[in-house]
């Protein structure tokens, strides 16, 4: 089976509509500020994206600009007139940043409310204590999508590729909290094809193209694959996974296809956290 991220986003953003739309027309609707530093093209194209599909769903979205010069401690003042603005619900802050900034300094100072990348260690502390958390939108997007193919995830033998605070780490907190058995493998890791073939879900997130083979999974396996890279082939370019799509498709129980599978599903989990910080917030306020 391949498991269609495109549609399965789309659902989630018409649910999320539909909620939105519902919002009696007295009270504020849910905001989302995207901070965006430098000319980074992969970072506008993101940040486009996210603007237009949170306007698309009743979201009111900006982006705020600025130079790759700015400095640390007038970004930080950004943030909080943002933190102080009861019409934002949530913040995000596009990276990479530049050399000169420290992103985790610029992380913890976002309201923790406000903070829909699920990056502040408030987050990241609640999501590792199984307590309620805004999940990184990424792994939230794998998660679903693998609760799509298998619903019961209970005792199964989770390999996570890829050590990152944005994917693998809360990967493994998320289905830590569905009882499965997870390895969290990484560049160090020996054996990683043998590895990998004891695998029940498969989630890589290397960032090397087509790295895992038709031979690295058993045929019940479910693979998610987080992988963006940029190859040219016979002289064309194109973006392909983690995951040797074309080979390993044939022989897995489901598998997500690069472009369609965990992209879509990551706009759309940020939407779902705005949404979710929005009523967090009316409720508090
Ligand atoms: N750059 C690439 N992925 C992400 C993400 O999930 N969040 C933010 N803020 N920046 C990114």
């Amino acid at each position: 089976m391949i498991i269609d991220g495109k549609k399965i986003a789309e659902d989630l953003r018409t649910k999320l509509k539909k909620e939105i739309g519902q919002i009696p027309s007295t009270q504020a609707k849910p905001g989302l500020t995207v901070i965006l530093i430098g000319d980074d093209t992969a970072s506008q194209i993101y940040v486009k994206n996210k603007k237009k599909f949170a306007n698309e769903i009743g979201i009111r979205s900006e982006v705020i600009k600025f130079n790759s010069a700015i400095t640390e401690q007038e970004l930080i003042k950004q943030i909080h007139k943002l933190n102080n603005n009861n019409a934002v619900h949530g913040i995000l802050v596009q990276l990479p940043l530049p050399n000169h900034i420290n992103s985790k300094k610029i992380i913890s100072e976002i309201n923790p409310n406000k903070d829909v990348d699920g990056f502040h260690p408030y987050n990241v502390g609640n999501l590792s204590s199984g307590n309620d958390a805004l999940v990184p939108c990424t792994p939230y997007g794998c998660y679903l999508l693998l609760k799509n193919a298998i619903t019961n995830l209970s005792g199964l033998h989770a390999v996570i590729i890829g050590r990152s605070n944005i994917n693998g780490k809360p990967m493994a907190q998320l289905l830590l909290k569905e009882d499965c058995t997870v390895t969290i493998a990484h560049s160090k890791t020996k054996n990683l094809k043998e590895l990998c073939l004891t695998a029940d879900i498969l989630v890589a997130s290397a960032g090397k193209a087509q790295m895992v083979k038709e031979d690295w999974v058993s045929k019940d396996c479910v693979v998610i694959d987080v992988g963006i890279n940029r190859i040219e082939e016979n002289g064309n370019k194109k973006i392909v996974g983690d995951v040797d799509f074309e080979n390993v498709k044939n022989k897995v129980k489901a598998i997500t296809p690069v472009p369609g599978g965990v992209g879509p599903m990551t706009i759309s989990c940020l939407l779902n956290n705005t949404y979710k910080a929005y009523k967090k917030l009316i409720q508090i306020s």
